[in-house]
């Protein structure tokens, strides 16, 4: 079957080949043929290295598809059903589990640096990113790892539930608790950005500040929900006409940087929520000194997988979006496949484009 590989770290391209098969399926696992997957942020810090991942690797983590192959086991799916890909499947019994916090488990994503679960060019082993590595055909994955969906709902759609919505919608909902009234900002307006705009009109916020520098993301952050866009050299301004000068209740960081966590910082009013959902580098330090730690009686969140609970918020953001309230068709910005990934790569460096997703038939 047909795939995109990652050799090395820095590589310029993807070995994009047709020669992948997948390691035998255990008595927990599932088959899913991958029907759309969306390229995100995460996916180019795997290319690049921000985040350290086994290699040779397929890249992809924001996918949906079709179940062709049960184990033994599995009762929550059968072959027909439609899934969306959870790339932190939840085992149950962690400690993380039991504290209610199934997007912090990492039995899995364990398992997954360990266990190859791709050949190619015979018997070559390949790892899949965080267990998934839906830029691929096929993929084989724990029943966790395969959460059903309703077949209303196209793939395409599905696909970006897994990832980008999920992470940014969720942040709103799960960590924040955004309420209604309640003053936002958010830096960064990429899929994951976007998402946390459209969590914040769901929630009631009647002030959303979407902050990017590319003035060709600000159209659509108004578009799916943002009152005002600027750029982050306006933002000082922003936070005077918008807020009286106080800040934002809260600040959402959808960048993956130290600098942007610092606008996300000083645009939040004394006592806000500062909220970490990008995923930076291991030594992209933040500066915050001990003392405006404490005395500027901020908070900050971390937001990993949205605070998500996949089995109740997949299929709650499935529903959101079958009432016309999650607008996802904005969000993709173009529709490719398979053999398109590597422009499809660069174009993301660019900064410009939204959610492309690859649509595999
Ligand atoms: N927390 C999680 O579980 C999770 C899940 C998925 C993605 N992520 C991370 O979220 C981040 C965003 O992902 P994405 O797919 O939306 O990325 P993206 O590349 O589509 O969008 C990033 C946006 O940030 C803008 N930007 C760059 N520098 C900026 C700055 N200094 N201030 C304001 N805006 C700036 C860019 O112009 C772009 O529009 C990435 O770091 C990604 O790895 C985290
Ligand atoms: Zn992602
Ligand atoms: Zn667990």
């Amino acid at each position: 079957m047909r795939g995109a590989l990652l050799h090395a770290v820095g590589d310029d391209r993807l070995d994009i080949r047709d020669d992948f098969t997948l390691a035998p399926m255990g008595p927990a696992d599932v088959r899913v043929k991958i029907r759309a997957t969306g390229v995100c942020h995460s996916d180019l810090s795997v290319i690049n290295g921000v985040l350290p991942m086994p290699l040779p690797i397929i890249p992809g983590h924001e996918g949906s598809g079709e179940v062709v192959e049960v184990g033994d086991h599995v009762t929550t799916v059968k072959p027909g059903d439609h899934v969306i890909i959870s790339w932190t499947p939840a085992c149950d019994s962690c400690p993380n589990c039991l504290a209610g916090q199934p997007f912090l488990c990492m039995t899995y994503m364990m398992d997954s640096f360990v266990n190859a679960r791709f050949r190619y060019d015979g018997e070559t082993p390949a790892f899949g990113m965080a267990g998934c590595g839906t830029w691929a055909e096929e993929i084989v994955v724990p029943w966790q790892g395969a959460i059903k969906v309703d077949p209303e709902v196209p793939f395409e759609a599905a696909a970006l539930i897994g990832c980008g919505v999920t992470t940014g919608v969720g942040a709103v909902l799960n960590t924040a608790r955004v309420r209604p009234g309640s003053t936002v900002a958010v830096v960064g307006c990429g899929g994951v950005g976007l998402s946390v705009v459209q969590g914040a009109r769901l929630s009631g916020a009647t002030t959303i500040l979407a902050i990017d520098p590319l003035e060709s993301k600000h159209e659509l952050a108004l578009k799916v929900g943002a009152t005002h866009a600027v750029t982050p050299g306006q933002v000082a301004d922003a936070v005077r006409t918008l807020t009286g000068g106080q800040g934002f209740d809260h600040g959402f960081e959808a960048v993956g940087t130290s600098a942007a966590t610092m606008t996300a910082w000083r645009a939040t009013r004394r006592g806000g929520d500062v909220i970490v959902v990008g995923a930076g580098a291991t030594d992209d330090m933040v500066p915050l000194s001990a003392f405006n730690l404490l005395f500027e009686g901020k908070n900050i969140l971390s937001s990993l997988y949205g605070g998500a609970d996949v089995r109740r918020d997949f299929p709650l953001f499935a529903e959101l979006y079958k009432a016309g309230r999650l607008d996802l068709e904005s969000m993709i910005s173009a529709r490719i496949g398979l053999s398109d990934l590597n422009d499809a790569v660069a174009a993301l460096r660019g900064g410009e484009v939204l959610r492309q997703v690859v649509v595999l038939d």
